[in-house]
């Protein structure tokens, strides 16, 4: 519907036409610059900018009316009584005004560009603006608006502006009278930028970054750009106005000079402090005009890619980074200061040292604070098209097919040429002077084409100091992709970088710009990607897919928030808890792949070699011994390592233990900052020979009956099962059966096989159940199969159950599983079901945070205690957690006795309030029932976790072996 038809000729409404017209990006609008604060000349440098008396923040609570369409707006919507009210900045779903959708690939619309649906949501805000006029321009600064914003003033069309996640400025001067003013927004919830943002995230709406007023007088500069390189040399270029130019070392003037337009300031300073993710070293810029300071912050460093291999300041620097979106429980897409610095600060905490912000431009402050904590930023401009694989090729993807290609819609049309060169534009203007920028993106999973090939040309002609990135290089039209400086993909196996290697011709560097999948019981592949990241000076790094986990509030129980995700809306279609992938909880609360990121990250290494332990440092630029303190076994001990050296650890002689931990503290606030472990001996935990006899053997029809050292066994033999295991009272409230399943983790991509198997709830076939006496001990040998109806049964196990004397049970077990059906087993043990009061675990393994095969580098190995609450990892959507890998003694407590299991080979184990099946079948964590009994599963194997939701198969080494496996684990009673 184009509005103007059924607009009264001239109301605000008719004017309501461009979101539809691709040619017009903007309308009214000032040319995109860098971003800067300008302040008063008296003010003081480093003043913040909410104190600039040349800046009003317009935030706060603005008057609001929503319209479920566009076309229900008044003609006159400008005069039209407001009733309601809104936080700016904010979106306004999660006030009260349409709702959340959750989609990831898919359009949240028919694709029909230009067009977007006649019923656009749309939000109507209203500020009433006080003028004092000073003489000086009133320009009104908007840091985001999604999808795009029509502004009038009193009541008369000032402008328009698309492309969310961009800085707009419109010039209020000739609009503004003298004391109260009326400015209203009109901002819908598409348009035909839509198109080009399909970014996986919740689609919300609204004015949500910071909104403003400068006021700039006459002959200010309009822009200025700043280059300082590791040479020392510093360019300065204003246009609008000349400029005296000031470089501070803190307090003490470097340089200065004058810029002029087409005459820039240049000067070289002498052994500049340089600038890196590590020493993020910044020098002060004071850009003075007759009435206007600006200032700003410098970093001297150079990015280059020589030969295949990326460099900061010459060194092969890597990146170990993450993917970051705007995304917070509370206020959606806003993120205020103390939220950006808050995930800065946390990601410091675990060793991160880039991001890259998926996928789009992130608030411009948020860059200022990457200069100054030290990241690496890809920084993407506002840019997917996704959706459009699944537009025209029958709802279905086939990469190898080509029919993936149909990524690519956008990329080559002309339809879409500006739109997207704009973004681009927008990108390298608003950003150019962020030292921390040391990438651009081109965007996200849009295909490639003609317009991104032109895209990357701009965003070189406007910046030559930086690589260009883009990974989405599905093309229909075969556009040479050359212009991109490095090789870009994600979810690439290990092996598939390996290959990456051997190709011919090929001679660019390899990022990973996504890898490790962080989707609930995740990370398990960490480790794997490290050591190849290392092996090769063309691997830059990679970063993890991501931050956090995207969630909003459905309500509130004894626990606390309850958390929705994809589904929980009323959405017309959504992607379920495919935004739940981030290493942090949506309150920032830490999951253990973030623990498991910050140990594989760490900076310092140490080695054992030859009976001797080397520190290895992955610093580039400072000195190990500056930053941080070692201590070995709780000693400190002294060191020196260069920047990529390694150096010799000397201990002290009495250094005594099972085990010698090095643990590394930051200098600065103390932190841990990484640790590595070595074993030096290990306690021997088989149970001491006994020369008791078991005393009893009772076989009863269907049952065997085994009394030792006080402890009475019952063994149902048409299950294979023990029934009874007592020592005063029975400890088995169910029998005690084998246990193949787990609750799904999101990684476990093959859950359907497993139910296809009837796995949760397989019958067994008995074969044979044999009571021997040998060696005083009573052995039990079964033979059983597992499986339910269709295939042949998925497993056969072979046990053998030994009751010593003392009344020990040693179960030693072999399995031969169908590799034909099965790619992963998800585990192979015994589940016992113990009285609830059983609910602490002593344990020596890995912990104190779960652990896994694949998922274990963050956790500890000795001697852990934790309650059964503590043993749970409370993910959003419930599948398996809170397993410990590598136990070799269990004891739990709590009930009338003690159990007491132990492994020679280690097993892993649980303890749970819920039962797999409960987690496995609810959607939430806070629908979940606790079952009433402790479950104790103790495993001989449990598959590990990999990345598998979006990454590779679970590597092979990380799989229950299916064949020729053979465990065994002692279980005492006390
Ligand atoms: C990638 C995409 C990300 C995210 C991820 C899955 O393909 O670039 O935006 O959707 O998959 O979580
Ligand atoms: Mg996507």
């Amino acid at each position: 519907m184009n509005i103007s038809q059924i607009a009264e000729k001239g109301s605000p409404k008719s004017f309501l036409t461009l979101h539809e017209d691709p040619a017009v990006q903007e309308k009214g609008t000032l040319a995109p610059r860098a971003y800067f604060v300008p302040f008063a000349p008296t003010q003081r440098i480093g003043t913040p900018r909410e104190k600039s008396e040349r800046l009003e923040l317009l935030n706060g609570e603005w008057e609001f009316e929503y319209f479920d369409s566009v076309i229900d707006l008044p003609d006159r919507f400008t005069e039209m009584p407001f009733t309601k009210c809104i936080p700016v900045p904010s979106n306004w779903q999660l006030h009260g005004f349409d709702k959340p959708q959750y989609t990831n690939v898919n359009y949240p619309i028919p694709f029909d560009p230009p067009f977007v649906p006649d019923d656009i949501p749309v939000g109507v805000y209203r500020r009433r603006y006080l003028n004092k006029s000073d003489g000086m321009s009133k320009i009104l600064v908007f840091e985001g608006a999604d999808s795009c914003l029509y502004l009038f003033v009193n009541g008369r069309f000032v402008g328009y502006t698309q492309v969310s996640h961009r800085m707009t400025e419109f010039d209020l001067t000739e609009h503004l009278r003298e004391g109260e003013n009326s400015i209203v927004c009109v901002v819908l919830k598409w348009c035909d930028g839509t198109y080009l943002e399909d970014q996986d995230k919740f689609r919300l709406s609204g004015i949500f970054r910071d909104v403003y007023m400068l006021s700039r007088p006459a002959g200010a500069v309009d822009n200025y750009r700043v280059c300082a390189d590791m040479s020392g040399e510093i360019t300065v270029e204003v246009t609008g106005a000349s400029a005296v130019v000031e470089l501070y070392d803190g307090d003490t003037l470097i340089c200065g000079g004058k810029a002029e337009e087409g005459n820039a300031f240049t000067a070289k300073i002498d052994e500049p402090k340089l600038w890196s993710a590590e020493c993020p070293y910044l020098y002060t810029l004071v850009l003075k005009t007759d009435d206007e300071v600006i200032y700003d912050r410098v970093g001297f460093r150079t990015v280059k890619i020589e030969n295949g291999v990326f460099t900061v300041n010459g060194k092969k620097v890597k990146i170990f980074g993450v993917n970051r979106h705007d995304s917070y429980p509370d206020t959606g897409y806003y993120a205020d200061e103390a939220k950006m610095r808050r995930d800065l600060e946390l990601m410091k905490a675990h060793n991160i040292n880039a991001v890259r912000t998926s996928h789009y431009p992130n608030a411009p402050r948020f860059y200022e604070l990457c200069d100054e904590y030290g990241f690496y930023v890809i920084d993407e401009a506002d840019i997917e098209s996704h959706g459009c694989v699944n537009v025209y090729q029958n709802l279905r993807w086939d990469r190898e097919g080509g029919t993936y290609n149909g990524i690519a819609l956008t990329a080559s049309d002309p339809m879409f040429r500006e739109g997207i060169l704009h973004r681009h534009r927008l990108l390298v203007k608003r950003d150019i002077n962020r030292p921390c920028v040391v990438f651009w993106s081109l965007g996200n999973e849009s295909g490639w084409g003609t317009n991104f090939r032109e895209g990357a040309q701009l965003v070189k002609s406007l910046d030559s100091t930086r690589p260009v990135h883009y990974e989405s290089t599905h093309c229909l039209d075969g556009t040479p992709d050359d212009v991109l400086d490095v090789v870009s993909e994600m979810y690439t196996s290990v092996e598939g970088m390996q290959e990456f290697l051997q190709k011919e011709g090929e001679k660019r560097p390899f990022i990973l710009c996504e890898y490790s999948h962080a989707m609930g019981n995740s990370s398990g592949d960490m480790e794997d990607y490290m050591q190849m990241f290392m092996s090769d000076d063309r691997f830059i790094g990679g970063l993890v897919w991501e931050w956090c986990d995207h969630a909003f509030p459905v309500g509130e129980d004894e626990n606390g928030v309850k958390y929705g995700y994809g589904g929980d809306f009323g959405e017309l279609h959504d992607d379920g808890n495919f935004c739940c992938d981030g290493l942090v909880y949506p309150d920032r609360t830490p999951h253990t792949g973030l623990l498991e990121v910050k140990q594989v990250y760490r900076p310092v290494r140490v080695v054992k070699r030859g009976g001797e332990y080397y520190m290895q440092s992955k610093l580039h630029f400072v000195s190990a011994e500056e930053r941080y303190e070692l201590r070995a076994n709780g000693e400190v001990i002294g060191f020196e390592l260069p920047p990529e050296g390694e150096c010799k650890v000397v201990l002290p002689d009495d250094i005594s233990g099972d085990s010698i931990k090095f643990t590394l503290n930051d200098r600065r606030d103390g932190h841990e900052v990484c640790f590595d472990q070595f074993l030096l001996s290990e306690e021997d935990i088989s149970p001491a020979k006994t020369s008791a006899n078991v005393e009893d053997v009772i076989e009863n029809g269907l049952t065997f009956e085994v009394r030792a050292g006080g402890a009475r066994f019952v063994f149902d033999r048409r299950k294979a099962e023990f029934t009874v295991i007592e020592r005063g009272g029975n400890i088995l409230e169910k029998p005690m059966a084998f246990n193949f399943f787990r609750a799904p983790t999101d990684n476990d991509t093959m859950r359907g096989d497993w139910d296809r198997l009837y796995m949760r709830s397989p019958a067994v076939k008995v074969y044979e159940t044999v009571l021997t006496r040998e060696d005083g001990c009573a052995v039990i040998r079964a033979k059983t199969a597992y499986g339910r109806s269709i295939f042949a049964p998925f497993a056969r196990v072979d046990a053998e159950y030994r009751i010593d004397g003392e009344g020990r049970l040693t179960i030693t077990a072999s399995l031969d599983a169908d590799d034909e059906k099965l790619a992963v087993l998800p585990r192979f043990g015994l589940r016992l079901f113990l009285d609830k009061a059983y609910d602490t675990a002593d344990y020596r393994g890995y912990g104190p945070t779960e652990s896994y095969i694949d998922k274990h580098q963050a956790c500890r190995y000795g001697d852990h205690s934790a309650k059964i609450s503590q043993l749970y990892e409370p993910y959003l959507r419930p599948q398996e957690n809170g397993s410990h890998w590598g136990t070799k003694r269990l004891k739990v407590s709590g009930g009338r006795n003690e159990i007491v299991i132990t492994s020679a080979e280690g097993l892993s184990f649980s303890l749970s309030e819920y039962t797999q099946e409960e987690m496995a079948s609810k959607r939430h964590r806070f629908e979940l029932e606790k079952c009433g009994y402790s479950v104790l599963c103790a495993d001989f194997a449990m598959a590990g976790v990999g990345s598998n939701s979006c990454g590779p198969l679970l590597m092979e080494k990380y799989r229950v072996p299916l064949k020729g496996g053979r465990w065994s684990m002692t279980i005492e009673v006390r």
